[in-house]
């Protein structure tokens, strides 16, 4: 029986914070200078796949080994080695105590991974990444662990990583301990608890690759004074409204942190020195837009958020479909990819926004991705990894 190949498979969705996480403590464990807070986004429109296979067979002098989207990934960088050296060792763990169980935690590791959305997309795929590759590999192993346990693993891979163990409404906290045995994700609403939350991407091309979210943040907290007053007092005030407004299903008070804490963030990118530009002039006009949106509703309907790059990621509740969806398509056209048949079909465009404002978004928008909260990783039956070991390239 040496040479059974083992195999699990999970997808693991994106997260897109409303909270955001900016700043490490300690680069080498990964921990925060703050907590944060995420919505898990919907795997029917973005996820990620991954096999995780083990094998006596494999040849150990080739090592572990990661496939992505069908190209030879590095395994060898700190962060995949601590995610493997942490799930091994609970692994070994299992084994010494149970001598009847084959020994996984000496074998290679052969992953495959594969997401359902084009890279070219420009979204964070790293955060799906590794809480599906800590995922996957913690079933292969049949660790007994919580997704809690979980994520201070996949934590250690990539910060906002820790957050898309768990499916709906996700906070990470910081937590206060040197070894950071207390920073890790909770689940702080399932998804059914507001299912109602809807998501709209507006996918802005950037001319050149910004600051990477590691080396930025790293350059803000090194550099920026009103960093320290993010970190001391914004944020804990974010993290406690933005809980309460998620309990009471409160949409007007979920958009004004949501977008509040995503401007402070930004300020902060501009405080570092030399400074840091995310969001560009089509993001900006993102902005305008939802805020128009908002006074022609005549109340808050939509929440804008962004990341480390220029891309609009636009929250808003079904039933305000029309005003908020109804409105951006009406001025980005149909022929801009993305729109779903049956989120589109019928709108009217009920808010007319300003001509400037529409011609920036009109002519910087690439394409756009709707979608909703969702579950956190499933447990999949498709391999990526044959039953004698190859791997499969695409999972068609
Ligand atoms: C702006 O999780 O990519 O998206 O821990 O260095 O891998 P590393 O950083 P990463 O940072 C994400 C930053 C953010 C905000 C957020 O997701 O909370």
């Amino acid at each position: 029986m040496a040479d059974t190949v083992y195999r699990a498979s999970t997808t693991a969705p994106v997260n897109i914070a409303v909270v955001k996480y900016w700043g490490k403590r300690d680069a080498k464990l990964n921990l925060p200078t703050n907590s944060s807070l995420s919505v898990t986004l919907s795997q029917a429109d973005l996820r990620t796949l991954t096999t995780a296979s083990c094998s006596a067979a494999y040849p150990a002098a080739a090592g572990d080994s990661l496939l992505l989207n069908g190209e030879p990934s590095d395994v060898a960088g700190a962060r995949t080695q601590a995610c493997f050296r942490e799930l091994r060792a609970r692994r070994a763990a299992l084994e010494a105590a149970d001598p009847a169980l084959p020994k996984l935690s000496t074998m290679p590791l052969r992953l495959v991974s594969e997401n359902n959305f084009p890279t070219a997309a420009g979204l964070a795929s790293s955060a799906a990444g590794f809480a599906a590759l800590v995922r996957a590999i913690a079933n292969l192993y049949e660790l007994p662990a919580s997704p809690s346990e979980l994520s201070k693993i996949a934590r250690q891979g990539s910060g906002s990583a820790c957050r898309s163990l768990f499916g709906g409404y996700v906070a990470w906290r910081m937590g206060d301990a040197a070894d950071g045995s207390d920073s890790m994700a909770d689940q702080v609403a399932e998804a059914a608890h507001w299912p109602e939350m809807r998501a709209l991407v507006l996918v802005v091309s950037a001319a050149k690759k910004g600051v990477s979210s590691t080396s930025g943040m790293q350059q803000t907290v090194a550099t920026s004074g009103l960093f320290q007053e993010r970190i001391a007092r914004v944020v804990p005030q974010n993290m406690a409204a933005m809980e309460e407004a998620i309990a009471e299903r409160n949409f007007a008070s979920f958009a004004e942190v949501t977008m509040r804490d995503s401007n402070s963030f930004h300020a902060t990118c501009a405080d570092t020195y030399p400074p840091i530009f995310y969001m560009n002039d089509v993001s900006r006009a993102a902005i305008r837009a939802v805020e128009q949106i908002n006074a022609a509703a005549g109340r808050t309907v939509a929440a804008y958020t962004f990341d480390a790059g220029p891309n609009a990621v636009i929250y808003y509740l079904e039933k305000d479909t029309e005003a908020v969806v109804g409105t951006l398509y009406h001025v980005l056209g149909g022929e801009v990819g993305g729109w779903k048949d049956a989120v589109v079909k019928g709108l009217k465009p009920s808010i007319s926004l300003d001509e400037g404002i529409a011609g920036i978004l009109k002519g910087g928008v690439s394409r756009v991705i709707l979608t909703g909260v969702g579950e956190g990783p499933i447990k999949s039956e498709e391999y990526l990894v044959a039953e004698d070991g190859s791997p499969h390239a695409t999972s068609a």
